[in-house]
């Protein structure tokens, strides 16, 4: 069926599947496409309206599935493409949608495109790949695996030459200046979302083309490509959205939304690192800066913002002094480091704080843009830094108290499930969480449902209030229909915000999480306390009405 609501992703909150991780179907120990299914009504129950599905496709998983050697197919571990047609079809039942992964950049090096290209130069795939004589090409590139790997070239034997890569030496880049590359992509597209798939998380975007004397990264000529993109996209497979990620500095990202005609979405990367600088802090200057110099974006795009994802907490978009200090305050061991950035899951970095995590969390869906949940978060899931690379955070799902957490029957899983005095699967668990009408998982159950009555959350402007105290961020959500003002002390100690808005004085104020009406509802110079990391949303009820 068309697709009739253009715009679903402004009003839309997303959750990050790993599908390794979530539910195994047939007891081999890997997570995939029959168990997630089966826990559809799960995602159903909390509110949420679109999964991202970690890469699916073949992969000899260098890189957890971001190194794909067959973009037709599923991987064997996740189950059959006739398991993808069920999933969409029973996701779709529910009014659920689904993206998934695209690799855009590189391939791994186990594709058939690949083999053939670094066996011969005559190979019609040898121009697929960017390959150099030296390894002394684009000497301004930055290294992003800096653990791993020392160069963004590495020499292939077989193919007598260095090829190309900015991510590790098993995913070969490839040559998005080759039109069969484009062709090729648009045809993968057209296969994936053909079976109704919404559209894709776009994989490392700003890499696509290279130049000399560059950095390489979110070049003219990329942008170029990815528009064209998205007009096939527009014309064959209207209301597919395309996601990118771009980790990038807001005024670098602007560009992916261009006229409303490229990325329907794109990470905000600068604001997450900021949200845990500022409740450490005690202070929300920090919020407030990256967010003032976030540009306006078109009417029809929409930020994706998040706490926590598959990879390490990035500490790309701060500065080296925030790096170092945030190194200090949220990863004191330094197996908690990985390269720019902080591997450890959302609980534990909040010293599973409940007050710390639902502060976080309402700031997340009280700014601009669709809020991302990790899987495992919405219970509070903790992580395992004994694990390789970012493997501590994507530990089996808890699901309840019996052997793997239920998440599996099989004697081994993939990865252990986490099984510690504090968020050991027999205490944090999904069962549990159902149970217990105070859980984090039906607060969080909570805070969906009210962002979506509350449609200015998702699609009103914003303006920062002056609270005349740095620990209280108030942002003013409003459109023709609403006005909500979020207020958040992000301090340990309780505060006084004083807030001027005389545009509202008359109106009487609801508190939506308490249901509430405020105190001090008209008063021009509004005077409020707030009990450590309390948050608020204060509805303007329209005038002569009793809401
Ligand atoms: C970004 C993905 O989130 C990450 O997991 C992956 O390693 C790199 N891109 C390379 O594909």
């Amino acid at each position: 069926m068309a697709e009739t609501n253009l715009t679903w992703y402004k009003d839309a909150i997303f959750y990050e599947v790993y599908i390794r991780a979530f539910k195994d179907g047939n007891g081999d120990g890997h997570g995939d496409l029959i168990g997630l299914t089966e826990e559809l009504d799960y995602f159903k129950n909390l509110g949420v309206d679109c999964l991202w599905l970690s890469p699916m496709y073949p992969s000899p998983l260098r890189d957890d599935g971001y190194d794909i050697s067959d973009y037709y197919n599923i991987h064997p571990d996740y189950g059959t493409l006739d398991d993808f047609k069920r999933l969409i079809a029973e996701a779709k039942k529910r009014g659920i949608r689904i993206i998934t992964d695209l690799v855009m950049n590189h391939t791994s090096d186990m594709h058939p495109w690949f083999q053939s290209a670094r066996q011969s130069k005559d190979s019609p795939y040898r121009d697929w790949y960017v390959w150099s004589d030296t390894d002394e090409k684009y000497s301004e590139t930055r290294i992003i695996f800096l653990d791993t790997e020392p160069s963004n070239w590495t020499y292939d034997e077989v193919a007598g030459q260095y090829f190309w890569h900015r991510f590790y030496r098993t995913q070969p880049d490839l040559n998005w200046d080759n039109p069969a590359v484009i062709e090729e992509f648009k045809n993968i597209a057209r296969f994936w979302l053909s079976l109704g798939l919404d559209g894709f998380r776009a994989d490392a975007v700003p890499y696509l083309i290279e130049r000399e004397g560059t950095s390489n990264e979110n070049l003219p000529e990329t942008h170029v490509i990815l528009k064209n993109f998205r007009a096939f996209m527009e014309e064959e497979f209207p209301g597919a959205i395309l996601l990118g990620e771009a980790n990038m500095w807001p005024w670098d990202l602007r560009p992916y939304f261009a006229d409303g005609d490229e990325f329907q979405m794109c990470f905000h990367f600068p604001v997450m690192p900021r949200l845990f600088m500022a409740v450490k802090k005690g202070d929300a200057a920090d919020v407030i800066n990256i967010m003032e110099r976030t540009p306006d974006i078109p009417d029809n795009c929409q930020w994706c913002t998040f706490l926590r994802n598959h990879d390490e907490l990035t500490l790309e978009m701060v500065t080296e002094e925030e790096r170092q200090w945030m190194w200090q305050q949220y990863a004191p061991e330094d197996r908690m480091r990985l390269n720019l950035g902080i591997r450890r899951r959302l609980a534990p970095l909040l010293d599973n704080d409940r007050r710390k995590i639902e502060l976080l969390n309402v700031v997340l869906f009280s700014l601009p843009g669709s809020p991302i949940i990790y899987y495992g978060d919405e219970i509070g899931m903790g992580d395992n830094i004994w694990l390789f690379d970012r493997n501590g955070v994507r530990t089996p799902m808890q699901w309840k108290d019996a052997p793997n957490g239920g998440f599996s029957t099989a004697d081994e899983t993939y990865a252990p499930v986490i099984d510690d005095e504090v968020y050991g699967y027999q205490e944090v668990n999904v069962e549990n969480a159902l149970l217990n009408d105070c859980s984090l998982w039906h607060w969080t159950r909570y805070l969906i449902a009210m962002r979506k009555a509350h449609p200015v959350l998702s699609r009103g402007t914003y303006t920062f209030v002056p609270t005349g105290n740095p620990a209280v961020l108030a942002i003013l959500r409003e459109s023709e229909d609403e006005v909500i003002l979020a207020l958040a002390n992000f301090s340990d100690e309780p505060q006084v915000a004083r807030l001027h808005l005389p545009q509202y004085a008359e109106n009487e104020k609801k508190e939506l999480f308490s249901h509430m009406p405020h105190g001090c509802a008209r008063d021009e110079m509004h005077r409020t306390l707030m009990e450590p990391y309390e948050y608020q949303w204060l509805l303007m009820v329209p005038n002569g009405k009793d809401q």
